[in-house]
């Protein structure tokens, strides 16, 4: 036990620290990523999989909740705690020229980090707690909660939508930095490699970019299920009543 913190308060251990919470991230983003691109499989598929994810056996939502949580908090503190420390070993005022570049990347890297914790936050008030557009939370699918309409719903929005979309073009900012980074903690950069595993992160990165930008941009240019939308529009009193004619005129105005 002992050893195992004296390792995580090494600079080494809490490079690898940061680097296993990366991966865990970056399986979520690949997996909600998978999960969400079912939206183009139509409204039933990705209700029916929102229902099944909520409905995982031994809480499994929860644990997988629970598990994010730690590793982006573990993520975030121990990566302010490497900046401090390298800070610190550098001393004040010290100008290298070879390492203005990883300067730049450093903060951009700091500053993305931020942007896409705002954005998370936003997000989780938007489509899990419903904060944001509460209606959300009644709209129903037969039995399953009706993400499919909520989407259409939240994207229709322009500004949503371009916000959405920059937050993506972050999020691979970050991760084509950080999947490269993490190749180098983990002892897997050798110098002939490098050029190679820097090119895929960034055909990574920009690859799942795309995968989630191509949600808002399909709702903005109208492709998705019409029919849905306005079936589930419809106010359910008159849902099955025909809508009533209109009054005809009473005269014809004369000319
Ligand atoms: C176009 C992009 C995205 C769409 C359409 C989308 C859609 C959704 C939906 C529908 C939910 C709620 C699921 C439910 O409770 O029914 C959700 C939850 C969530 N999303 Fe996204 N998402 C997008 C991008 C992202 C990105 C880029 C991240 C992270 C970097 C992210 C992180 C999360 C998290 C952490 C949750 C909460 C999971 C939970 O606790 O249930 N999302 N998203």
């Amino acid at each position: 036990m002992n050893s195992c913190c004296s390792f995580l308060q090494s600079s080494i251990g809490k490079k690898l620290l940061v680097a296993i919470t990366g991966v865990m991230l970056i399986a979520f983003v690949i997996g909600h990523l998978i999960g969400n691109l079912q939206f183009f499989a139509g409204p039933h598929v990705i209700n029916e999989y929102g229902t099944k994810l909520r409905h995982l056996p031994f809480g499994g939502l929860w644990v997988i909740r629970i598990g994010l949580l730690a590793a982006v908090l573990l993520h975030i503190a121990t990566t302010i705690l490497l900046v401090i420390e390298n800070r610190k070993a550098k001393g004040v005022g010290y100008v290298k020229k070879g390492s203005v570049q990883a300067k730049i990347a450093t903060r951009l890297m700091a500053l993305s980090g931020i942007l896409l914790l705002s954005y998370i936050v936003f997000h989780l008030l938007h489509f899990t707690t419903h904060t944001v557009s509460p209606e959300f939370a009644n709209w129903k699918d037969g039995e399953d909660h009706d993400v499919y309409r909520m989407i259409v719903a939240a994207f229709s929005n322009k500004a949503i939508s371009i916000f959405y979309i920059v937050a993506m073009v972050l999020l691979a900012m970050h991760l084509s930095h950080g999947a490269a980074s993490l190749f180098q903690t983990l002892g897997l950069r050798t110098k002939k490699m490098a050029c190679c595993l820097g090119g895929c992160a960034q055909i990574f990165a920009w690859v799942i970019c795309a995968g989630y930008v191509s949600i808002p941009v399909a709702v903005m240019a109208g492709f998705y299920e019409k029919k849905h939308i306005s079936a589930a529009s419809e106010p359910s009193c008159c849902a099955e009543t025909p809508a009533p004619k209109p009054a005809a005129p009473a005269a014809k105005e004369a000319k």
